[in-house]
């Protein structure tokens, strides 16, 4: 089933959209007190910046370029990591919006001027968007070029309409409603201030006119910085068209400038997220309190219980259940599967397989079709047959388990002997008793038998039976002798005493070994 969300369209796709888009992501984010630059922090399994980048990936462009400055190394890396095609923009010490989209497009210019040869410059239309702007999309983005080309415009201006517009630069427009301008709040009349349209700070430009208006923007202003909201003006006053697409999904312009406004937009992208599989035909028993990265694949009628966390590449299949109480990480989960109160990471679930409640599966763990790891059992590099069953408590780790072997309770494979870790090779339709451990490195064969307590330190051949069980000896009359007075000598005087006077009850020296 195709994921079911709008964008983004994958990293390096054909190029039909604008000439460029610039994102700016040179602030340093102090409000978030971090000491993790603000847009790498995440939600929805991807840092903001990343979400950010999709968006403008989606687009479409010929070129995309990244902003930075604060934590520049790491910010860099993580952007090329996130999409390789990005091209990286130092800004310089001169502060402002103005100042990020002149340095971006001075290098825009200059790798123009090499493809194309001397005077070659950047022309068409150039877009601007915010590092810590994640839930925009790349329909939005679209939207917002196609209305500014479709009008001719030097400059389009993304806006929105919000109750509360402090802080926000204001949407200036003319009697008759064409855009006059934008002020900035700290820069604002107190008429201004009650302006509710508001710059969303993401905009479409003729890069031609963008280039010329960047030019004249002074740092004359409350703050002192190079105000990108100026060129719309300039850009005005020199006999350009102006225009505002006002969105009515506020969301998608809201940026994050601390925890509690981050938390907003995550808690805001998992709704859409979850509604959006939901429509795709996953049941959702609790959207609440089920979070989903946009990184996951469902198929049709998957279930997922309340209290699931899905995260990174996990992918499920049809009719899988999942939850509750059950978190995992680049997972695969095949078809009809059920999977109930566990914690894992980097596991395989096979077609109709169960596992839980309260199991812990690391990575490597690969559980074939029918397979089965029951209650509090934890497994690593761990491949499990078809139909395989590890019902209740127990570790599996560098374990090699056989089709439909059926592993006791309580069975460990001791795999590391302090220095190393070794493997354990089960073979096919192996019965182990409790409590068997399994000593690596060591191979059991096809078709054997462990005892219970059994410890298996030397390879069993394909169909023996292996015990270690020390002889049992039963000292006779101990607790009475070594406990006197307490319940459990009452308990095995009594128990005497009707022995005594029914012979018929089973003494308690029968041997029970071999059952
Ligand atoms: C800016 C807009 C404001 C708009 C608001 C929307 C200006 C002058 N003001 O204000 O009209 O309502 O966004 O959120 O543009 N950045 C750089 N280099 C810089 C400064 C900022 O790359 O020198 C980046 C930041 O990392 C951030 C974005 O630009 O991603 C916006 O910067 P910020 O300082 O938050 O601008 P605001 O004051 O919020
Ligand atoms: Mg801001």
């Amino acid at each position: 089933m195709a994921k079911p969300r709008t964008e983004p369209s994958p990293p390096h796709s054909a190029h039909h959209g604008p000439a460029a888009v610039i994102v700016l992501a040179a602030g340093a984010g102090t409000r978030m007190k971090s000491r993790t630059p603000k847009i790498l922090h995440p939600l929805g399994g991807r840092s903001m910046v990343a979400h950010a980048l999709d968006a403008a990936r989606g687009l479409g462009p010929e070129r995309l370029a990244a902003v930075v400055r604060h934590e520049r190394d790491l910010v860099a890396e993580h952007i090329t990591a996130h999409d390789p095609g990005v091209i990286i923009v130092d800004q310089d010490e001169v502060p402002g919006t103005g100042r990020a989209v002149e340095a971006a497009l001075e290098a825009l210019d200059t790798l123009e001027a090499g493809q194309a040869g001397e005077g070659g410059a950047l022309e068409g239309t150039v877009v601007v968007t915010y590092g810590d702007v994640p839930l925009l999309t790349a329909a939005l983005l679209a939207e917002l070029v196609a209305e500014h080309e479709a009008g001719g415009n030097a400059a389009t201006v993304l806006t929105a309409v919000l109750e509360d517009a402090t802080g926000y630069g204001r949407i200036l427009r003319e009697a008759d409603g064409t855009v006059a301008g934008i002020r900035e709040h700290k820069d604002a009349s107190a008429d201004e201030r009650a302006i509710h349209e508001v710059n969303s700070g993401i905009y479409a430009f003729d890069a031609a006119m963008l280039r010329d208006a960047l030019k004249q923007v002074t740092t004359e202003n409350a703050q002192g910085e190079k105000y990108l909201t100026d060129v719309l003006a300039i850009a005005r006053a020199a006999g350009g068209r102006v225009a505002a697409l006002a969105t009515t999904d506020r969301w998608q312009v809201e940026g994050a400038n601390d925890r509690v406004q981050l938390q907003a937009l995550a808690a805001e992208h998992n709704r859409r997220t979850v509604e959006a599989w939901m429509r795709a035909g996953v049941t959702v028993v609790d959207p609440a309190t089920t979070w989903i990265d946009a990184t996951v694949t469902l198929a049709e009628d998957v279930t997922l219980k309340p209290n699931t966390q899905l995260h990174g590449a996990t992918s499920v299949q049809r009719e899988a259940v999942i939850g509750p109480d059950t978190t995992l990480t680049d997972c695969t989960v095949g078809e009809g599967a059920t999977v109930k109160r566990t914690d894992g990471t980097r596991a395989e679930i096979g077609a109709g397989a169960t596992v839980g409640p309260f199991t812990y599966l690391r990575p490597g763990t690969k559980l074939g079709p029918e397979g089965k790891i029951g209650a509090f059992y934890e497994t690593k590099n761990a491949v499990i047959g078809r139909g395989a069953k590890l019902s209740h408590l127990g570790y599996a780790g560098d374990a090699e388990i056989g089709e439909g072997a059926n592993i006791g309770c309580g069975n460990i494979t001791a795999n590391y002997d302090g220095v190393d870790k070794h493997r354990t090779v089960i073979g096919a339709h192996v019965r182990t008793g409790s409590n068997t451990v399994f000593v690596a490195p060591v191979t059991v064969g096809d078709g054997a038998y462990t005892a219970a307590g059994a410890i298996v330190r030397k390879d069993v051949p394909a169909g023996a039976l292996s015990l270690s069980v020390a002889p049992q000896r039963n000292a006779e009359g101990w607790t009475e002798a070594n406990r006197a007075g307490s319940p459990s000598a009452q308990a095995a005087a009594a128990a005497r005493s009707r022995a005594a006077d029914s012979p018929s009850v089973a003494t308690p020296t029968e041997n029970e070994e071999g059952k």
